[in-house]
């Protein structure tokens, strides 16, 4: 069977991650095969002390059918030189007399870790090593701009790299042993186009997480456009920290806030409602509570609530 991607998109601390990892806690009980994929370089998951994670580094096992992937920016700098550094050096090198230095410039470049990201989770999804990939993608900004980087970045390389060798001539350089840039650079946007080709396939199931609030929802709108835009379906909204004001009676300050939730949550069925599925998660009270055992709770509410959403991945 080939590995199902799941992604979990949405504004920055509506709770992706802990829904992320309530559905694989959920998914990886029925007994399926399931890795946690966290790609948000820079405020890294951690997993330490919960469930019985067990690992060092990067991967981690989360029980009999759950590991966990948690990359850093160091890490996927590593990987990145690894995989691309020489190809780089080979394109760079047939335009002008650089040294490996160019490789590490280059690693350090805005947007690289991004690209890698896409590139690396296309590359676990087609190792199907597993039945499930949760992916935990970075708050809603950072992995739209990963959706562009993808065409942009190497449309514009390619173009330039015409422009080049047209002006120069300088194809003699590349004769001289050298690999061929445009080559390369079309490699390169063929991988960029898998990764679109995967997320816009029945392969991938995304998922969006999000507050019963303004901003929330504009977020939410945005993403929804730029899934769209790329052909990206998406399978269900989860409202997730509704408040549930009659579990305070008489608290005016919950009543308020919930009685604006209610709001926010019919402007979402009115504008969504009739095309996409949606499910309500409720904030989970105490504050005291440890994120373990929030995501515990979630993934009740989630298996109670979203279930049509669940079943459909
Ligand atoms: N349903 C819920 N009830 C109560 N607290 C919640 C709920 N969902 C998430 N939280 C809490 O909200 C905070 C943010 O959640 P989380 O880290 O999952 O969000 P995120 O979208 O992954 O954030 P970031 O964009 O920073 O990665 C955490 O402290 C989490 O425990
Ligand atoms: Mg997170």
């Amino acid at each position: 069977m080939p590995t199902k991607l799941i992604g979990i998109w949405g504004k920055g601390g509506v709770g992706k991650t802990t829904v992320s990892l309530a559905i694989s806690r959920s998914l990886s009980a029925q007994g399926l095969k399931l890795l946690y994929l966290a790609t948000d370089v820079a405020h890294p998951v951690s997993l330490q002390g919960m469930w019985n994670c067990k690992g060092e580094g990067e991967k981690i096992e989360c029980g009999e059918n759950m590991e966990a992937l948690i990359l850093g920016e160091e890490e996927v700098k590593r990987m990145w030189v690894k995989r691309f550094g020489k190809e780089v050096y080979e394109v760079a090198s047939s335009f002008f007399p650089v040294e490996d230095w160019i490789i590490d410039y280059v690693a350090g470049a805005p947007g690289i870790a991004d690209e890698f990201i896409m590139y690396y989770v296309w590359e676990l999804w087609k190792n199907e090593t597993y039945d499930i990939i949760v992916w935990d993608t970075a708050a809603a900004g950072e992995s739209i701009r990963l959706l562009r980087l993808e065409k942009e970045f190497y449309e514009h390389l390619g173009e330039a790299t015409r422009v080049y060798l047209r002006v120069k001539g300088s194809l003699e350089k590349i004769r001289r042993g050298r690999g061929d840039p445009l080559e390369l650079i079309n490699s390169w946007r063929n991988l960029a186009n898998d990764v679109l080709k995967l997320l816009a396939s029945d392969s991938n199931r995304s998922l969006i997480v999000l507050e019963p609030g303004a901003f929330s929802i504009s977020v939410t709108d945005k993403i929804l456009r730029e899934l769209g835009s790329h052909g990206i379906p998406v399978s269900g909204l989860l409202i997730n920290k509704v408040i549930a004001s009659s579990r305070c009676p008489g608290c005016v300050e919950i009543e308020n806030i919930g009685a604006e939730q209610k709001e926010q949550i019919k402007i979402a069925e009115e504008r969504w409602g009739s095309e996409l599925e949606m499910c309500i998660i409720p904030f989970i009270a105490n504050a005291e509570t440890k994120p373990e055992k929030i995501i515990d709770e979630v993934s009740h509410h989630l298996e109670v609530n979203c279930e049509k959403i669940l079943k459909s991945i």
